[in-house]
């Protein structure tokens, strides 16, 4: 289906997923030639004739390497889990983009004492999936509210109690009076490769993912 029948195509985010991909793509011999935060382009060359990177969103790169648009990409866990993994293989965890899904409620909320109490909480995240399995496996009644981000801004605007968020050096919270109160789980990027490019061009990803794979996060 789709793209370059001929060669490989990575789909990559701009930002974070793109840069720190980077030296990675290097070691398996992958130079984008261009540089998505300053190019308008979305398809980028690589000094590799048959093999060129694709500018997607964050939340979009499972979808494309789903459909067989790219042969692989990289996408955060969470991502992943919203996602919910169909099509894709997921060999290798990168250990790149790495962060916590956090629970995080106003400096002055007594978290623990409303779950005890069985309040129904409002609870903001663009993570439904992530946050609806946390807090039903918790037995905590929540009514989710979806955003598409700034999720800091929900409680301090009084839209909700809580948030469900990703937390990495702290600094948005501290900046919003928000505090962390439970732990969901730790986050780095993963490859994602599509099962039928695997079995159809498997000479040309299998050196990609043994390079990758010696960088493979502990
Ligand atoms: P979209 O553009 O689709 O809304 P996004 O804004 O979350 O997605 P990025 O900010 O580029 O996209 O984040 C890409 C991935 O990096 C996320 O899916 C997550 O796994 C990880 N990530 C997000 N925030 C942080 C952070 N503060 N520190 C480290 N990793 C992060
Ligand atoms: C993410 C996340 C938080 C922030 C947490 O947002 O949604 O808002 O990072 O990071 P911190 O704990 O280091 O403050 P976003 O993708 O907008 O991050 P960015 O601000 O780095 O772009």
């Amino acid at each position: 289906m789709g793209s370059a029948v001929e060669g490989i195509t990575i789909a990559l985010s701009k930002g974070r997923i793109f840069e720190e991909t980077l030296p990675l793509l290097a070691s398996a011999g992958i130079t984008p030639l261009e540089n998505p935060e300053t190019s308008r382009r979305l398809i980028i060359p690589t000094n590799r004739e048959d093999t060129r990177v694709v500018v997607v969103r964050a939340t979009d790169a499972p979808t494309y390497v789903q459909y067989g648009a790219a042969d692989i990409g990289v996408a955060g866990k969470d991502v992943l889990i919203e996602h919910g993994g169909d099509g894709l293989y997921q060999p290798i965890n990168l250990g790149i983009a790495r962060c916590r899904m956090m629970v995080a409620v106003p400096a002055g909320f007594d978290y623990e004492r409303a779950v005890r109490q069985g309040a129904r909480l409002r609870v903001a995240t663009k993570y439904l999936k992530i946050a609806r399995e946390h807090f039903a496996a918790k037995g905590v009644h929540v009514d989710l509210i979806k955003l598409y981000g700034s999720m800091e801004l929900a409680p301090l605007a009084g839209l909700a109690d809580a948030i469900v968020d990703l937390v990495s050096t702290g600094n948005t919270l501290k900046a919003n009076d928000l505090v962390a109160v439970e732990h969901i789980a730790d986050i780095s990027a993963r490859l994602i490769v599509n099962q039928a490019a695997l079995k159809l061009k498997r000479d040309r990803i299998v050196p990609i993912l043994d390079a990758l794979s010696k960088k493979e996060a502990p």
